[in-house]
């Protein structure tokens, strides 16, 4: 009966964790989504605790992991930037690589707990399950800290590129597989824990070379591969829930890398082989040495742009990552607020890759109100800019770069941007003229047509809401 109660649970928990997934992939049902997956989340760990065989101390030291690691989890959710959740997001990837790491350990030392044989005497299918789930999980945990790092600046963005690294990997490659047979044929913990050590090896080699504009397909791909660690030891384990939530957390993390790529214009495999997009060197020290060359740039003041936008028809809002920065946000659907008052048509464009996390951008329009209806995606609204007065671009750069298209040689060769150069004044909100993530310059800010507005995005759209109030 028990069993069976519990079974039903996680199969309630398991609908709950596809709901979440499918309200997750809009912002208007996206917090019913979340709080889809709280319930189940929530019925899966009561499910367990009532499991039969749990037992009082199971329930203690499971009720004591969740206050430790709730309590971690709570304070540093709290804590950090909006900036910095890409970092956090590795960060925690790592600890589910580590954590299928621990449960594969438990599993091979006491094969018992899981009902899958004795010491030295466990079934040949749990020993693929567990070195899969060990190998993956190694893996995932060397290959987040090193991905958290580098997202966090404490390590180089740049690709780490040596001679012979594909040679090197591929090698190292096939020696796991090798391993991975012998331990299943062998059950040998001497395997068992060579398995990890080049694992985690292989997890650091595998994304040293992988610059940081593609960090944000890694970290998608390193939580596909978390999923599919769990989804392994739930296998092990007998985990009905494990394999069911570790199999969605790996498609669709598969899917979020794929549909990434694609707004990068960037294949998977190219992303793996590394050396894209590094941090940007002497094009990122702030104008470049180009710059010298090039027609002098027009800077003007808020004051001028409220002028041209109040007379504008047509405004297209681009925000990137310095809006994020400087949490603009209120402060700019304020202002698009009173231009529609003057009469004007506002619409936001979104690349797919602006700021700094998937949907950066849509979550924080989404936390000033704006209207979704007005929000759109790059393939919606490109064709739009050739009809608009007014491109307000603030904080955005890589994602309008025209480099993506003309400049071989350019990290961000071949990604598709929103082209805000052919509105009639292209506005651009920033501090100075650095160059954004991919290190990149951007010719944009010495054409004609481009008015440098210079200063934080927040100060200088309030005091544009200011002139327009006047
Ligand atoms: P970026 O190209 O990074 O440009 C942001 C600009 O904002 C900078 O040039 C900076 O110039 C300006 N800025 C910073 N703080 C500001 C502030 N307080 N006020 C005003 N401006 C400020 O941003 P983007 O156009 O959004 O492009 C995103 C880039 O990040 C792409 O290269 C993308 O590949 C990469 N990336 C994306 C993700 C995801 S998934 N979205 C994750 C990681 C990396 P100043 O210093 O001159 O102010």
């Amino acid at each position: 009966m028990a069993q069976t109660l519990s079974t039903l649970a996680y199969l309630v928990a398991s609908v709950l964790f596809i709901l979440a997934l499918r309200g997750l992939s809009n912002p208007e049902t996206s917090r019913q989504g979340n709080l889809f997956g709280m319930v189940g989340m929530a019925i899966a760990v009561v499910a367990t605790l009532l499991k039969p065989g749990m037992g009082a101390g199971g329930i203690v030291i499971v009720l004591a992991g969740l206050a430790i690691g709730g309590t971690i989890g709570t304070v540093l959710a709290q804590r950090i930037q909006m900036t910095s959740l890409p970092q956090l997001v590795a960060a925690f990837h790592s600890l589910v690589g580590m954590a299928a790491v621990f449960v594969a350990a438990a599993a091979f030392y006491a094969p018992e707990s899981f009902g899958i044989g004795v010491p030295g005497n466990i079934k040949g299918a749990s020993l693929v399950e567990m070195s899969l789930g060990l190998a993956i999980g190694a893996i995932t945990f060397s290959g987040s800290v090193i991905a958290f790092a580098k997202l966090d600046g404490r390590m180089s963005g740049s690709p780490i590129i040596f001679k012979g690294q594909h040679m090197l990997n591929a090698a190292l490659g096939a020696l796991l597989l090798v391993l991975v047979i012998a331990f299943v044929i062998t059950g040998s913990p001497v395997l068992f824990w060579l398995i990890a050590i080049l694992s985690f090896a292989l997890g650091f080699l595998l994304i040293i070379p992988i610059g940081g504009a593609d960090m944000p397909v890694v970290v998608s791909m390193l939580n596909s591969y978390s999923g599919w660690a769990a989804a392994g030891i739930g296998f092990t384990i007998g985990n009905l829930l494990l394999i069911v939530t570790g199999a969605l957390v790996g498609a669709s993390g598969a899917i979020l890398s794929y549909i990434m790529c694609k707004g990068m214009n960037r294949s998977i495999v190219n992303v793996l082989l590394g050396g894209f997009g590094g941090d940007g060197g002497a094009a990122a020290a702030g104008g470049g040495a180009g710059a010298a060359d090039r027609a002098p740039v027009k800077a003007g003041s808020p004051e001028d742009a409220a002028y041209i936008m109040k007379n504008a028809q047509k405004i297209i809002i681009v925000p990137g990552y310095g809006m994020a920065v400087a949490q603009a946000q209120q402060v700019v659907r304020e202002m698009a607020d009173l231009l529609k008052k003057e009469g004007a048509e506002i619409s936001y464009a979104i690349h797919p890759v602006a700021g700094r996390m998937p949907g950066h951008m849509n979550v924080l329009l989404a936390e000033a109100n704006v209207p979704y209806d007005e929000v759109h995606e790059l393939e919606e609204i490109n064709a739009e800019f050739a009809d608009a007065d007014v491109a307000y671009v603030i904080g955005a750069n890589d994602v309008t770069n025209p480099a993506a298209k003309t400049d071989k040689s350019s990290a961000i060769y071949g990604m598709p941007i929103l082209d805000v150069e052919r509105a009639k004044t292209v506005f651009f909100v920033k501090r100075g003229m650095a160059s954004g993530y991919a290190g990149v310059e951007n010719e944009l800010f010495f054409r004609p047509n481009t008015m440098m507005l210079f200063g934080d995005a927040k100060k200088v759209t309030q005091q544009i809401v200011q002139s327009l109030q006047k």
